[in-house]
Order: C-alpha cells, then structure tokens, then sequence
C-alpha cells in the first residue's frame, strides 16, 4: 500500500515536471550541449561540372575553403559594385557597399574575440551556381574565444556572381545570438561586471565626450590630445 502510493506519487512527480519541462534529473554531462565541433560532413558537389556560364561549385570550393584564413583571398571576387548585406537584428546586422568595410565591421571584430585569432572553417554546402548566377553557401566556423570558451558559428551566404566570376549581390544570414553572446563575453565594450576595476577611459565608439578634449586626464591617457 505504502510502495503503491510512493510509486504513484513518484509517477505524478513525473508527469507534473514533463508537462512544465522541468528535468527531474539534472545530468548535466546529457544536458550540456555546443562543447564539441559538429563531425565534419564528406563534401559532395551536387553539380560537379566545370563548364559554365557563371562560376562553378568546384571553383567556388577552391575560393572559399580558406575563408578563415585568407579573407583578402575571397576579396579579390567582389565585384566594385558589390551589395553587401548581413541579414538580422544584431551589432553586424547592415547594408554595406564595400565588402572590406563589412569584413572590418563584423568578422574582423568577431576575430579579435577568438584566441589568437584563430578560427576553422568548413564549407557544408554549395548550392546553384554553374548556370545560374546565385548560390547559396553554408559555413561552419569553430575556434576557442579569449575566455576560452568552445566557440561555432554557421553561416548562410546567398550570393549573385556576374559572368565576370565576381560577387555582385551577397546576403549574409548568421546567428545573432552567437554574435551577441560572443561580444558580451569578450569585447571590452561590454564585457564588464561590477568586480573590475576601471582606470582607463572605455568610452565606446563615440569616443571622448568633446570638454573632456581640454582636461589633463583625457591627455595622459592619449598624449595625442
Ligand atoms: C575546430 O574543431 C576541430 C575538430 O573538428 C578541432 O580539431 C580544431 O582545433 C577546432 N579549431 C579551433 C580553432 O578551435
Ligand atoms: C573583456 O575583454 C577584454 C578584451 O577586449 C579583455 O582584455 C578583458 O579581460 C575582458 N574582461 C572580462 C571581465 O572578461
Ligand atoms: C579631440 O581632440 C582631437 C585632437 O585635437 C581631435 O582630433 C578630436 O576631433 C577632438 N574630439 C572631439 C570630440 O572634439
């Protein structure tokens, strides 16, 4: 009778957690997730002819899977007339008309947060091309942050090249949330908390408020003043 009533209490326990997605158990080895690259994927072209209009999924390939390290080499095929959007609701999120000053603005900014740098790309996926003028990329970027943290990131670009095998047209889809975290966590202009102490002038992107040009402080922090 006792057993029963334990046995039925345990199995309402139960039922009330999975209906307010509660674990009873807290395991956190089966709940901890994003601490481990995902597997690389065998890449397969699902177009792998060479004879095109516009460029090829091999030749995008060839371009692309330096990404991480070699961004100036993806530089040389924007077009002078490229559009360049990262798409969303974030600190990189924007219209840009010059490829280099969107790589300054975002990716550069997010490399400076990694350790050393250092970050590791793959490509999952090219699709259209040849023939048609868009594509669509899919990128898979891993790499430890300053605090030394696990870090990924995927990324979707839908891309328009000419015949002059240059981009024209880009839109970036990325995860803001990533982004965001990552700038929180190891940027200077966010990441502090009440435990540091500050001695330096951390103004953000606006710099120093205009008065502070004339006071004695604002020159020995930057003699230039
Ligand atoms: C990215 O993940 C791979 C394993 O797939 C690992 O060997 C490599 O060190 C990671 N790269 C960085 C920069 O952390
Ligand atoms: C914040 O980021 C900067 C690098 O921009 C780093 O030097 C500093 O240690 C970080 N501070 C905290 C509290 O993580
Ligand atoms: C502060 O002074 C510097 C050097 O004289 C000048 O270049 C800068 O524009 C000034 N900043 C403001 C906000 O007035």
């Amino acid at each position: 009778m006792l057993l029963g009533r334990s046995i039925l209490a345990l199995v309402t326990a139960h039922a009330v957690a999975s209906a307010f997605q509660i674990p009873v158990v807290w395991d956190a080895k089966s709940t901890s997730i994003d601490t481990e690259p995902l597997e690389k994927r065998p890449f397969d072209f699902e177009n792998p002819e060479t004879n095109c209009k516009y460029v090829s999924q091999p030749w995008i390939f060839d371009v692309f899977q330096n990404i991480a390290t070699d961004m100036e080499g993806v530089f040389k095929y924007a077009a002078d007339d490229i559009t360049f959007r990262i798409m969303g609701h974030h600190p990189f999120a924007g219209h840009y008309d010059n490829a280099m000053v969107a790589y300054a603005n975002s990716l550069w900014r997010l490399n400076n947060c990694l350790q050393d740098r250092k970050v590791d790309a793959k490509i999952w996926g090219i699709h259209g091309g040849c023939d048609q003028a868009w594509t669509v990329m899919e990128f898979y970027f891993n790499a430890t942050t300053n605090r030394g943290d696990f870090w990924e990131l995927t990324s979707l670009w839908v891309a328009r090249w000419g015949e002059d095998k240059k981009l024209h047209e880009v839109r970036t889809y990325v995860d803001a949330g990533q982004i965001i975290k990552t700038l929180m966590d190891n940027e200077i202009y966010f990441n502090s908390s009440d435990r540091v102490y500050h001695s330096d002038f951390v103004p953000g992107p606006a710099g120093l408020p205009p008065w502070m040009n004339k006071t004695g402080l604002a020159k020995e922090v930057n003699p230039e003043l």
